[in-house]
């Protein structure tokens, strides 16, 4: 099967959290099944492109019709890792991929629909046409909806929407629709575009649920909470609505990249068999932190630093760490300025060492090491649709500390409260996002490491066992993508 993956992310040449792995993983093992994948991107200016190999410009550029113009759009491939990569570049005024980060800019759902509306050009014209459009997130809730307009049923039954985040739908004003050719007074009804909570805005993501052939969450848990609860963020109805085709499949992370037995990016490589051996990350970790070498637990955040990850919460964290005797590194990066602020206070009253250390900022081999060096992990989100850092830091021996909510609750199991099996539970779970909450499930893990050594390096290896590899979702994808082919085939006579 030739598979697209339209995303705004890919890892590692364009990250800005876990999408950028999860179309770096999926692509990776599709490809090991023996599909024909692309990768679709925007040809940002940030892309790592000394990460790509044999990067040109592909196929005649394309003519992208926009604001009534036409836009000359640059065509590129090449290869990362094995994964051959489309990027689309194009050559407008406004310079849409032209703005030093991936996202955070106020004209984004321009710039991302212009990036549809230029998938669907070429899509139009290739010579091979993919089978299936995996489509992403908001920014690329568009496609599935041009694609019915401009293409058709069939086209559009090809389309896998997943959704990464529904705190981010894509909430825009209507003319954008105009500007890739859409009829905005056609589509701006409730049982299409418009907001359910505010009808004068087009909802981009709920075009995508409305008009894709499939649409999953990235994990079962969250799939329930976007129907049930407010996680849905006001798309609860249209969730429920479209349940027949709806689902969640929990996301993989790609051994090649997070494994502890392999990663380059850690001074000594460890494994279950090995566990020992993560003392030296450790050691390294607190040297390059400046931290003492005393024999205390290290608490880590490795995070966006966004509403939804708890903010307060992490903060409350590294406090009651230090205060009951850990140490904790904070590794965070911010889109909001006030969330900024607050962590640059943060780490002027906390200073750094000689038991704390506050990064601000993204620092991909730092991450690595803290995975790798770390005893515990804090991820207190309100919600999660899976959350990755989880489950790496099981891949490393490092356990987690999670709110249960979405993935975190599917994928952690309390190494008291579980009614899993002992060598399945894996980490700490609390329900109740407030200090007391977290500070329960901390001070339970605090105890464990130093009454029962021999129990918390039962959990550590207990996460180190867990499958979270990319073969069984993938197969799922797989499954998904033949349904949708099936779906699309012409009715035989
Ligand atoms: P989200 O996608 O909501 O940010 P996930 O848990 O799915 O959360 O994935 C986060 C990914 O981004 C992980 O690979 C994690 O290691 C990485 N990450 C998050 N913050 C940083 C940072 N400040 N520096 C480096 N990597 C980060
Ligand atoms: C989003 C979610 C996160 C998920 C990631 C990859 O950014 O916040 O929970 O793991 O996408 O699917």
């Amino acid at each position: 099967m030739h598979i697209a993956l339209v995303s705004a992310e890919c890892a590692p040449i364009a990250k800005a959290g876990g999408l950028g792995d999860f179309v770096q993983g999926l692509a990776h093992e599709l490809i090991k099944a023996g599909d024909s994948v692309e990768v679709w991107l925007p040809a940002y200016d940030v892309l790592r492109r000394e990460l790509i190999s044999g990067l040109a410009e592909a196929d005649a550029p394309l003519q992208v019709p926009f604001y009534q113009q036409r836009i000359h759009c640059r065509l590129l491939s090449g290869d990362i890792e094995g994964i051959p990569l489309r990027l689309f570049d194009p050559q407008s005024e406004q310079r849409f991929f032209q703005r030093s980060r991936i996202y955070g800019d106020a004209d984004d759902a321009e710039r991302f629909a212009f990036f549809c509306s230029a998938v669907l050009e070429h899509f139009t014209q290739s010579e091979r046409p993919p089978d299936i459009l995996h489509c992403n997130d908001w920014q690329t809730g568009l496609l599935p909806v041009l694609l019915a307009e401009r293409c058709g049923e069939q086209a559009q039954a090809r389309t896998c929407y997943t959704l990464h985040n529904v705190g981010y739908q894509g909430k825009v004003a209507p003319s954008i629709l105009d500007q890739v050719g859409l009829n905005s007074a056609a589509l701006m009804t409730q049982d299409r575009l418009a907001d359910p909570h505010q009808p004068g805005m087009a909802n981009l993501m709920k075009g995508g649920i409305l008009y894709a052939g499939f649409v999953n969450t990235v994990s079962p848990r969250y799939a329930w909470e976007v129907q049930n609860t407010e996680q849905g963020m006001g798309l609860q109805s249209v969730f429920r609505d479209n349940r027949h085709k709806f689902g969640g499949i929990l996301n993989g992370i790609d051994a090649s990249v997070w494994g502890p037995e392999v990663d380059a990016q850690i001074p000594v490589n460890f494994s279950a068999g090995s566990l020992p051996k993560k003392a030296v990350n450790r050691r390294e970790l607190r040297t390059r932190l400046g931290l003492q070498e005393v024999e205390k637990p290290i608490f880590a955040v490795v995070s966006r630093l966004d509403r939804q990850k708890g903010v307060d919460l992490i903060e409350h964290g590294v406090r009651y760490a230090l205060a009951e005797g850990g140490q904790a590194v904070l590794l965070g990066s911010s889109l909001d300025p006030d969330i900024n602020k607050a962590f640059t206070s943060l780490k002027a009253e906390l200073g750094s060492g000689p038991d704390c250390h506050l990064e601000l900022g993204y620092d991909e081999s730092l991450a690595h090491l803290i995975y790798a060096g770390a005893d515990m992990i804090l991820i207190p989100s309100l919600y999660e649709p899976c959350g990755l850092t989880q489950l790496i830091a099981m891949k490393y021996g490092t356990v987690p500390i999670v709110r249960r909510v979405g993935g975190l609750a599917d994928t952690v199991f309390d190494a008291h409260y579980s009614d899993k099996s002992f060598d399945a539970r894996n980490g700490y779970v609390f329900d109740d996002p407030t200090e007391a909450g977290l500070e329960d499930a901390m001070s339970r893990a605090i105890g464990l490491w130093q009454r029962f050594p021999q129990y918390f390096r039962q959990l550590r290896v207990n996460g180190m066992r867990g499958d979270y590899s990319w073969r069984k979702p993938a197969q799922d994808y797989r499954e998904i993508y033949k349904r949708l082919e099936q779906l699309a085939a012409p009715a035989q006579p």
